[in-house]
Parts: C-alpha cells; sequence; structure tokens
C-alpha cells in the first residue's frame, strides 16, 4: 500500500533521475521511454552495447539529459563504477529500475552448471548488486525515491504449462528480496515496487537457446512493452508494492494459496490434537 511519508512521496516524473538496467530492449527500453515523455532524465545500462546506442540515439529527441554504460549486472564492480559514473554525471538518483534478466527455460536437470550460474548471476545477483550500489544513491537526498525490481508472474506461482522452474526460481528471489526491502526501507519514504508482469511482447525468448515453444508463443502475445511502462510508472505514484500485468494467473495463485492454506489448517489440527492429549 502506500509508502510512509517521511520524505515527500512520489508524485510525478519531471526533473527525476531514473537509472534502468536492461535499458536497451523490451519492457526496460519502454520504461526509458515512458520516463523521458514525463520528463525524467536517465541513466541507462545493458550488456548489449549496440543496442544500448540505437535507444541512446531514439530518445535522444526527447531534449532529456541520457547517460549511457554497458555493464553485466552480474558483476559487482560494473554495478559499483556505473552508480559512480551516473551520479557524477546526472547528480541526484531519485528513481532505479532493476530490469535486465534472461529467460531459464528447461527441466531442472536438464541444465549445466553455467545455466543456473547464469540464470541466478544475472536476475537474483544483478538485483542484489543493484541494492548494494543503485539504493544508496536514492539515500543521499531527502526527494522522493522509488526502487523497482522486475520479477514477473513466475515469481509466485510455478506455471506448469512452460518448463521454467530455475527462472521462477530466480524470480521468487527478485520477490523475496523486494518484500525484505519493503521492509528495510518502511519509514525512510524511499518507495519499493516489485513489477510482475505475465507475458510481455519483447525478444527474451529470441535471446534464449531454452526457450520452449509454448513460452515463445506466450511471449509473441503477450502485453505490449508500452502498456506494461505506463501502468507501472501509474502503480508507483499510486505506491503500489505489487504491479501486475494482464495475466491468466488468478486462478492458479488462488489454487496455490489454497494449498498453503489448507495445509496450514491440517498443521493446526494436529497442534490441537496433540495439545488435547
Ligand atoms: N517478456 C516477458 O514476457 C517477461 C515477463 C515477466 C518478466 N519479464 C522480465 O522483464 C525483464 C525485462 O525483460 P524483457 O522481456 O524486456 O526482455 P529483453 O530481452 O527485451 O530485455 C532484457 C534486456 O536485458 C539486457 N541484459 C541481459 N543480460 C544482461 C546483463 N548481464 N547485464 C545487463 N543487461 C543485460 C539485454 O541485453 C536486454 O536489453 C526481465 O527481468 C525479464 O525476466 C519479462
Amino acid at each position: 500500500m502506500t509508502q510512509s511519508d517521511s520524505r515527500p512521496h512520489l508524485q510525478d516524473f519531471e526533473g527525476k533521475t531514473a537509472i534502468i538496467t536492461g535499458a536497451a530492449s523490451g519492457i526496460g527500453l519502454a520504461l526509458a521511454e515512458a520516463l523521458a515523455a514525463r520528463g525524467a532524465d536517465l541513466a541507462l545500462a545493458d550488456i548489449d552495447a549496440r543496442g544500448l546506442d540505437a535507444a541512446r540515439k531514439r530518445l535522444a529527441s526527447t531534449g532529456r539529459r541520457i547517460c549511457t554504460r554497458v555493464l553485466d549486472v552480474s558483476s559487482d564492480a560494473d554495478v559499483r563504477d556505473a552508480a559512480a559514473e551516473f551520479e557524477a554525471t546526472l547528480g541526484r538518483i531519485h528513481l532505479v529500475f532493476n530490469n535486465a534478466g534472461i529467460d531459464m527455460s528447461g527441466e531442472l536437470a536438464s541444465l549445466s552448471e553455467q545455466d543456473w550460474t547464469r540464470a541466478f548471476g544475472i536476475n537474483v545477483f544483478g538485483v542484489i548488486h543493484g541494492i548494494r550500489h543503485f539504493l544508496p544513491l536514492l539515500r543521499r537526498h531527502g526527494e522522493p525515491a522509488h526502487f523497482v525490481s522486475t520479477a514477473s508472474g513466475a515469481g509466485l506461482w510455478v506455471n506448469g504449462d512452460f518448463p521454467m522452474g530455475a527462472y521462477a526460481a530466480t524470480k521468487y528471489s527478485v520477490v523475496a528480496l523486494s518484500e525484505a526491502l519493503e521492509q528495510e526501507l518502511r519509514g525512510t519514504g524511499i518507495g519499493v515496487s516489485v513489477l510482475c508482469p505475465g507475458p510481455v511482447k519483447t525478444p527474451i525468448a529470441e535471446r534464449s537457446n531454452h526457450a520452449s515453444e509454448s513460452f515463445r508463443a506466450a511471449v509473441a502475445t503477450g502485453t505490449a512493452p508500452e502498456l506494461v511502462a505506463n501502468h507501472t510508472l501509474e502503480a508507483m505514484r499510486a505506491g503500489e508494492f505489487y504491479i501486475f500485468t494482464p495475466t491468466r494467473m488468478r486462478p492458479r495463485l488462488e489454487a496455490r494459496f489454497a494449498r498453503i492454506l489448507d495445509a496450514l489448517e491440517r498443521a493446526s489440527a494436529v497442534t490441537t490434537g496433540m495439545a488435547a492429549t
């Protein structure tokens, strides 16, 4: 719900400065465009140098200040150095979008050690490095600030239609990190949100060696990234923590939570029985 008010809550994006990782494509690029259209300056980071250059050119006509940096979010040193450069170039940073991420489809036992390291390095440690090096930039001033990480609907339930258990494991981690961060930052006025999109029409599956046909098909007919970006910014302004996009996951989530709650009920029945004996 609404975040604490020890500093002004984020009302608009005009004159704010945002760091976005994974900014060369898909949801990250759409966030950059939506923020620039609302008057924000941009610090754009991605591992794809050519894509980043194209994004900078595409955004140049907005007249906003734009700083780009090629980095690998799985590298603590890369993210630390980027944070220093962004602050030195753009000054106060108000918004962080830890958005870079990759698909890691495939049955669990089929994945190599390298696959696991890559998936957790980018999807989980990318966010951890953002917490370590970008979050301090938001703490340095008393102006509105918001920290957003992109998880996924797969961060809340494991979709049996796709063999994506490893991806889900990374995204559950992003949800847990975000829930913990929200608790830790309560009272500071720094807002926290976790973006949990359903399928979004981006090149994520094309970049993957592992993507299943069912995942490719879901992404190909997914929500437009521009809609995701606009909805995300509005939800941040409204102080929402969980941010979803249209998906058919509600019945699946209800079934998952009902199963958990039923198991809890049975546990309390056992305890009651034990207490009675
Ligand atoms: N597209 C979907 O259906 C969907 C659904 C739920 C969540 N997500 C999540 O949204 C985020 C953005 O994905 P997208 O769909 O826009 O995909 P995308 O492939 O279009 O964009 C991801 C960007 O991250 C960059 N990137 C990859 N590895 C990196 C690294 N090590 N360091 C820095 N940058 C790196 C890529 O170069 C790319 O520009 C990801 O975290 C993804 O898991 C996507």
